[in-house]
């Protein structure tokens, strides 16, 4: 055998590659290092092996043959077996070998099976994530987003190309401070993976929940290259949990003013009785005058009283099966004609299919009141709109009053339910009408949902379930 020498060795025992001199009979008549310690091929012994005893039993006749006869062969990648019996994956080429004995022939191959393996695993991680419910955000070191998937677009509304390259700032409900961020950076910056609740803000401004898991993605030097976020939606539990919080708050809240109404409730009676002993005994204008005005605060307080123990009282009044257009109607008439209702128009669009819903009319009625009434009073005498509506939804009735008033500001949302939460003037709201409307619907097993944007208006929706 005539080893390929060159006057400084030999170059390609230096090299990583598979190397095999073949010639026109597919028999291999040198090899480099790499070849002969990858299938134990004993060199410079004499003994010639063939090449296509090297190939996988599993790969086809063709490519042996192609291998074994004088076949120039592009780039392509077949099975081969080590001399340890084990296979690998190996991507080759064979070309005409230059010089003067034309018949060589050179294969050049690379040992890919890691590389193949490497990239099994990177297609199943990828279709992971590419499919799993939770939405996954990858960024790179400086914070842009390079990667969401499709379950990250579905949380937040955006569509992909509207989110690569954007910081995820983007999607801040503002909710948590500079402070708060600081932290989290300085914890995933020093390869530390941080996990925790945040508020998030859709595309359409609505909020959205998560518990995000924040993991730098360190390569092997060691270097944070970027970051990958997992979210868990837990925007319905969080709804859950302020529903739950907010009834719970209310329900104690309740109890306490019922009993401390009741308490005062006694003593005011009294003093209201003997303001009126002193009406029919005294003579003295400037007394007299007093005396009006006393009664005048008494009754004030009287009122709030009967509405603190009314709301904590059970219903005496009986459920019936009841037209809720017709309420709403009657609690209109009632509103129409009020001072400041003369620049407002009513747009009325009630479904004539409603079915009978079995409610306390007197009860239902003083609910529509009241929110028709903070909605006139949102318009504070300007001209606006109130449009009512009313809708047939699966198990249940929607009743929809917006108005074109002054709004709700965020924060002010969740108070707004709260006894004595008023940003009405003194005498001119106690503060009692949505917590008093709250209690009854709840009673009902309905529920008050608001929206509102400031200085545009405001949306309430009155639930009622049939039972
Ligand atoms: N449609 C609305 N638009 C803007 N703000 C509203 C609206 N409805 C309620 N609010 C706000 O919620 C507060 C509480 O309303 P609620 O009906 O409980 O009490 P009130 O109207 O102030 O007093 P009252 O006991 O006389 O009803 C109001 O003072 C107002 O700030
Ligand atoms: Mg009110």
């Amino acid at each position: 055998m005539m080893p390929f020498l060159s006057k400084h060795g030999r170059v390609m025992d230096l090299l990583p590659q598979i190397i095999l001199i073949l010639d026109d009979r597919g028999r291999i008549v040198d090899s480099n290092r790499t070849a002969s310690e990858t299938f134990g091929l004993r060199r410079g012994t004499g003994a010639v092996t063939d090449v296509r005893t090297l190939l996988a039993a599993e790969e086809p006749q063709e490519v042996a043959q192609i291998i074994g006869t004088t076949a120039v062969v592009d780039m392509q990648e077949h099975r081969f077996v080590r001399s340890d019996r084990v296979a690998i994956d190996v991507r080759f080429e064979i070309k005409p070998l230059p010089g003067p004995k034309e018949h060589l022939r050179v294969f050049i191959g690379q040992d890919v099976t890691q590389e193949k393996q490497r990239d099994l695993d990177l297609l199943r991680f990828s279709n992971v994530i590419q499919h799993t419910i939770n939405p996954i955000q990858i960024t790179d070191a400086s914070g842009k987003m390079v990667y969401v998937n499709p379950a990250f677009e579905r949380a937040s509304g955006y569509r992909r190309e509207e989110l690569i390259g954007q910081n995820p700032r983007l999607l801040s409900s503002g909710r948590h401070d500079r402070a708060f961020w600081a932290g989290v950076w300085s914890h995933i910056l020093a390869g530390k993976v941080w996990v925790g609740k945040i508020e998030n803000k859709r595309k359409d401004g609505t909020e959205f929940f998560s518990e995000l898991v924040i993991s730098p993605i360190v390569n092997p030097a060691g270097t944070v290259v970027g970051f990958l976020g997992a979210h868990r939606d837990i925007t319905e539990q969080i709804i859950l949990e302020q529903q739950l919080v907010r009834s719970q708050r209310l329900e104690s809240i309740g109890t306490l003013a019922a009993g401390i109404a009741h308490e005062v409730g006694n003593p005011l009676t009294a003093i209201s009785s003997l303001v009126q002993v002193l009406q029919r005994t005294v003579q003295d204008k400037f007394a007299t005058e007093k005396l009006g005005l006393i009664s005048s605060q008494i009754n004030r307080i009287t009122k709030i009283i009967r509405d603190l123990v009314d709301f904590s009282r059970p219903s005496t009044h009986v459920a019936k099966p009841t037209d809720l257009n017709q309420v709403i109607n009657d609690a209109l008439n009632i509103v129409r004609y009020g001072k400041k209702v003369k620049d407002i128009t009513f747009d009325l669009d009630l479904d004539a299919k409603l079915p009978p819903i079995r409610i306390v009319p007197d009860q239902i009625v003083q609910v529509f009141i009241n929110i028709l009434m903070n909605a006139v009073d949102a318009i504070d005498g300007q001209a606006g709109k109130i449009n009512i509506t009313s809708r047939s939804i699966d198990g249940g009735i929607d009743v929809n009053i917006s108005d074109t008033g002054k709004g709700i500001p965020p924060g002010e949302l969740e108070k707004i339910f709260e006894p004595f939460y008023t940003t009405k003037g003194v005498g001119q709201g106690t503060g009692l009408g949505l917590w008093v409307s709250y209690g009854i619907v709840k009673s009902f097993e309905g529920d008050i949902l608001v929206e509102s944007v400031r200085g545009q208006g405001s949306r309430f929706i009155v639930r009622l379930p049939h039972r």
